[in-house]
């Protein structure tokens, strides 16, 4: 072995000059050795693959700009913005005077109601979903009943068991009452007329373009995210190496991505996933009975109150619909942004948290779900360490 040149004149110096230049260089030579033993800075981003970081990349960027719905003519106006926000939290909507959209869908409470289904309802057997990046959905309700953000807004106010209101007090009511009827006139630049069902249906509007406005805040996620678009490693790694191998299995093997797609985690069809569709005294028909609501009502996207009219682009989906047996025990496919805020979780409300769905879907029955068709879930028989990995990524998706 031959010694470096330096080292080997280093040698060949009297032992006092060498120990007067040890002493000299010493602080030098121990910081550089601090330095290099000190462990990296928490660099623990992974290694994602190009078709990883595709399918990461494709839940962003959020939020995303807002799309305007033709069928509501008020939609993005101020006016009728804050007639609204007004009338969602009003209790003379409903018929007993003591509930308004406000009483299930809460604020503090991420615009649901924290109850394993909605209190009061005469079905009783659906949760209260979150009201935040609702504009978003395609379809509404688990059963996908409705077609647009009003009409969705409008079946509460005279349902039973809801606000349970008619639709002719409902109407009176809104004349009467000076600051409603005030409300009315600015947001529609007219007064509340007699046809009943035209001032009802632009309540309905006004509330949309309320609901509208709720847009749900950014998350670790998107920091994490917009991080990896950009390049920047360091920023990527501050994500929490957990999360990160459980969005690995989010969009990989757990194939969770292929229905929890997009910026909000959904792709807003319908599925069925194995949650029991049997409710006390019979079934929950789901997406089955959702259909044959939409078909039949005039509040849907071809009836007369849609105001972008022929030119509605999204009432094609509405028109080409067709009931299918395998539409029976299909729900909504949920967003999962601010997940923490919204248990319990499902359409009946029937698990309690993260963990609970996330063994859900590890200990899933297959011989539970539909047979037809590809087979996206399978029974995901996850490690401890996997289910922590998942959980620790959907809490990721809240603030
Ligand atoms: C008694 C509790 C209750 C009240 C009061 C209530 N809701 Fe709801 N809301 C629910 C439940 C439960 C669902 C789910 C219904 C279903 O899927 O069958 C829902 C669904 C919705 C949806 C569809 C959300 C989505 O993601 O598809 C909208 C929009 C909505 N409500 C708006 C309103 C408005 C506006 C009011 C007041 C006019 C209101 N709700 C009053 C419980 C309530
Ligand atoms: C085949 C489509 C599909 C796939 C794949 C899928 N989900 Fe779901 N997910 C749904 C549907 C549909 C629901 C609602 C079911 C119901 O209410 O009956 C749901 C509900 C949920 C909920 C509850 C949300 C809420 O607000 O109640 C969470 C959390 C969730 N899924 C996470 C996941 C995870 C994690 C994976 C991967 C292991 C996954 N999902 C795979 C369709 C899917």
């Amino acid at each position: 072995m031959t010694l470096p040149a330096g080292l080997v004149a280093f040698k060949a110096l009297a032992p006092r000059t060498r120990a007067a230049m040890v002493a000299r260089v010493a602080p030098w030579v121990l910081a550089l050795t601090t330095l290099a033993a000190t462990p990296a800075p928490a660099q623990t981003l992974l290694d994602f693959s190009a078709t990883e970081r595709e399918r990461i990349l494709s839940h962003g960027p959020w939020p995303t700009p807002g799309v305007r719905d033709a069928a509501n003519r008020v939609d993005g106006q101020r006016a009728a913005i804050d007639f609204g926000a007004r009338l969602f939290f009003d209790p003379r909507l409903s018929a007993g005077g003591d509930v308004s959209c406000a009483s299930c869908h809460q604020p503090p409470l991420a615009f649901q109601d924290g109850r394993r289904v909605a209190k009061g309802r005469a079905d009783g057997i659906r949760n209260t979903p979150t009201l935040l990046d609702v504009a978003q959905q395609r379809w509404f309700g688990w059963d996908g009943a409705h077609d647009s953000l009003w009409a969705a807004s409008l079946s509460p106010l005279l349902q039973a068991g809801e606000m349970g209101q008619r639709l002719e007090t409902l109407a009176a009511t809104v004349r009467r009452e000076p600051r409603l009827a005030a409300g009315y006139r600015t947001a529609f630049g007219i007064a509340p007329g007699t046809d009943d069902e035209q001032v009802v249906v632009d309540v309905a509007k006004a509330l949309a373009a309320w609901q509208a406005t709720l847009v749900s805040p950014r998350t670790p996620f998107d920091d994490f995210r917009d991080a990896l678009a950009r390049g920047d490693s360091a920023a990527a790694a501050r994500y929490p190496a957990a999360a990160q191998r459980g969005l690995r299995l989010f969009v990989g093997e757990a194939r969770c991505s292929v229905c929890h797609a997009g910026a909000t985690f959904s792709n807003g069809e319908f599925a069925d996933i194995g949650v029991p569709f049997f409710v006390p005294g019979g079934v929950d028909p789901g997406r089955h009975g959702g259909l044959q609501k939409l078909l039949a009502s005039r509040m849907n996207r071809l009836g007369p109150h849609d105001d972008a009219g022929a030119a509605d682009a999204r009432a094609v989906a509405t028109r080409h619909v067709i009931i299918e047996p395998r539409h029976f025990g299909e729900f909504r496919v949920p967003g999962l942004r601010q997940l923490v805020h919204t248990a319990p979780y499902m359409h009946d409300g029937s698990l309690a948290s993260i963990e609970d769905v996330v063994q859900h879907y590890s200990a899933l029955n297959e011989e539970r779900l539909h047979a037809d068709g590809e087979r996206i879930l399978r029974r995901l028989d996850l490690t401890l360490q996997q289910a922590a990995d998942l959980a620790a990524f959907l809490r990721s998706l809240s603030r």
